[in-house]
């Protein structure tokens, strides 16, 4: 007699060992499970509501595949990416070349669950989940593939992970410790729970919304498609949050709020400029703010309170930095372009900069004043004054500009000395993480810290340059070639230059 599903499901996924040869603390031991401190028993509690089985599985996973083929073979020989804004083509270089190789650190992420997770619950979600995140990797890379003849930065969908490249040493750094260095449970809240439940909404719902109304529809599709894996095995967060709040609550909190604030500095980044700058204007959706408090602040407030944390203590400052981060992101990596491996676009033309001034009333005051500055060196025929000479100074935990956290009018300096060394922070909730495990982060070198240190030969922006990888034929420029300064020449092709105090 054929058994039916739920006959067998509880079997299969609760199948346990019984050691004999070794202790369980030696199979399982606690420095990559992250069971300390909850009695064994306790994760017979630990449920998701997804219920998966294998067979279930690969026949859904194989219908999402033959959809994304199906749509992305029809678009590549339709050529619609030649038809595509070229600012929009750059939120996909900046995408592809920080993300997919993330998407492949998730796979041993989610290795670490099948292997060493404290119950075999958990141990079989963890399986879907590295398939998940191996099909993502995939899936990028087939997608730069095709249009790796179009533009040779889709080559570093594979390669920037392997370059020194500030920006994806920047999210490097993050994901190194949540996935690579985190043991199960602290993987599970930082990773699963903070950035998979959470961020990469922004990501992949905000932005490929932003995709399919800039017609590309072929990336759009991608995104949305790797979304329903994340919105599955995103679920890993949820039950371990529940028992390490039973035993451990205050590692939770700390954990959640460490996470929360380094994974909104790293999307004020990515998404942040890819949304309100890159995006063309009558494609934007929403702004990069509405849509952090509609699906990153209710979300947050709202998993906070269901499981009995506190919100963040510096929760005023984060709200804050929504009108500020990722403007000064933007406007940062904007004037360092030629340490990107994709083209930024400016995104301050008149009518932009009155949708910015409408979604951010402070928008004029804290950073149009300095757009005037390099529209004015622009239509002077001063595009060199546009240009950094030096490297900016970077934080030692987030590894992003200082200065970047909020407004220019709020540039405290936040330090700590451990082991006789100074260290400086983007903000005073940066210093804070840091000051939680000093020794986990202090060994990090920022790439001044390695420029200051000779190991960066010439000591120049050349240098700098080389040493990130960095050629000519990928290296950052404006993506419309200044052209949107025109509007604001006068007569005689200049703008006269901002007074102080205007
Ligand atoms: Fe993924
Ligand atoms: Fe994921």
């Amino acid at each position: 007699m054929l058994l039916t599903r739920d006959d067998w499901y509880e079997t299969s996924r609760d199948l346990d060992w019984t050691f004999t040869a070794v202790d369980r603390d030696e199979a399982f031991p606690t420095s990559w499970s992250g069971a300390a401190g909850v009695p064994e028993d306790a994760w017979q509690g630990w449920e998701e509501p997804f219920r998966v089985s294998y067979r279930d599985y690969v026949r859904i996973q194989r219908d999402k595949e033959a959809g994304v083929k199906a749509v992305s073979n029809a678009l590549v020989r339709a050529g619609t990416y030649e038809k595509l804004d070229p600012a929009h083509v750059a939120a996909s270089h900046l995408h592809m070349g920080t993300t997919c190789m993330v998407e492949y650190m998730a796979v041993t992420m989610q290795s670490r669950f099948c292997r060493f997770a404290p119950t075999p619950k958990w141990r079989n979600l963890g399986v879907f989940g590295m398939l998940d995140e191996t099909r993502h990797t995939q899936l990028d890379m087939r997608f730069s593939h095709d249009l790796l003849k179009h533009d040779p930065r889709f080559d570093w969908t594979q390669k920037a992970f392997h370059t020194n490249e500030w920006g994806v040493l920047a999210v490097k750094n993050f994901f190194d410790d949540i996935m690579l260095n985190a043991d199960c449970v602290e993987a599970a809240l930082a990773t699963s729970l903070t950035v998979e439940h959470g961020f990469t909404n922004i990501q992949f719902v905000a932005l490929a919304a932003d995709a399919m109304a800039a017609g590309d529809i072929n990336w759009s599709n991608l995104l949305s498609s790797i979304q329903t894996d994340e919105a599955r095995h995103a679920q890993q967060g949820f039950p371990t949050l529940a028992i390490l709040m039973e035993h451990d609550p205050q590692r939770a909190q700390t954990a959640l709020d460490v996470a929360f604030w380094r994974s909104t500095r790293l999307f004020q980044t990515l998404t942040g400029p890819a949304m309100d700058y890159y995006t063309p204007l009558e494609q934007r959706k929403t702004s990069f703010k509405d849509f952090m408090l509609e699906w990153i602040v209710n979300h947050h407030e709202r998993i906070l309170e269901d499981y009995g944390l506190k919100k963040p203590w510096y929760w005023d400052d984060f709200m804050h930095s929504l009108d500020q981060g990722h403007h000064a992101m933007h406007i940062g990596t904007w004037f360092w372009r030629p340490t990107l491996f994709w083209k930024p676009n400016a995104g301050v033309s008149k009518d932009e900069r009155e949708w910015l001034n409408a979604k951010y009333p402070n928008w004029d005051d804290d950073y149009g004043v300095m757009w005037d500055q390099i529209i004015a060196n622009v239509n002077a025929g001063d595009v060199e004054k546009t240009l950094p000479a030096t490297l900016p100074a970077l934080c030692s935990l987030t590894q992003l500009p200082i200065g970047s956290a909020f407004s220019r009018h709020e540039l405290a300096d936040h330090h700590s000395v451990h082991n006789g060394q100074r260290y400086h922070f983007d903000s005073h909730i940066s210093k804070w993480c840091f000051d939680q495990e000093p020794d986990r982060y202090a060994g990090h070198k920022t790439v001044v810290d390695r420029f200051i240190g000779g190991e960066i030969q010439p000591m120049d922006l050349a240098g700098a340059l080389a040493w990130m990888g960095l050629t000519p034929e990928v290296m950052g420029d404006d993506v419309y070639g200044y052209r949107w300064a025109a509007e604001y020449a006068s007569a005689n092709g200049r703008v006269p230059l901002p007074v102080a105090g205007d």
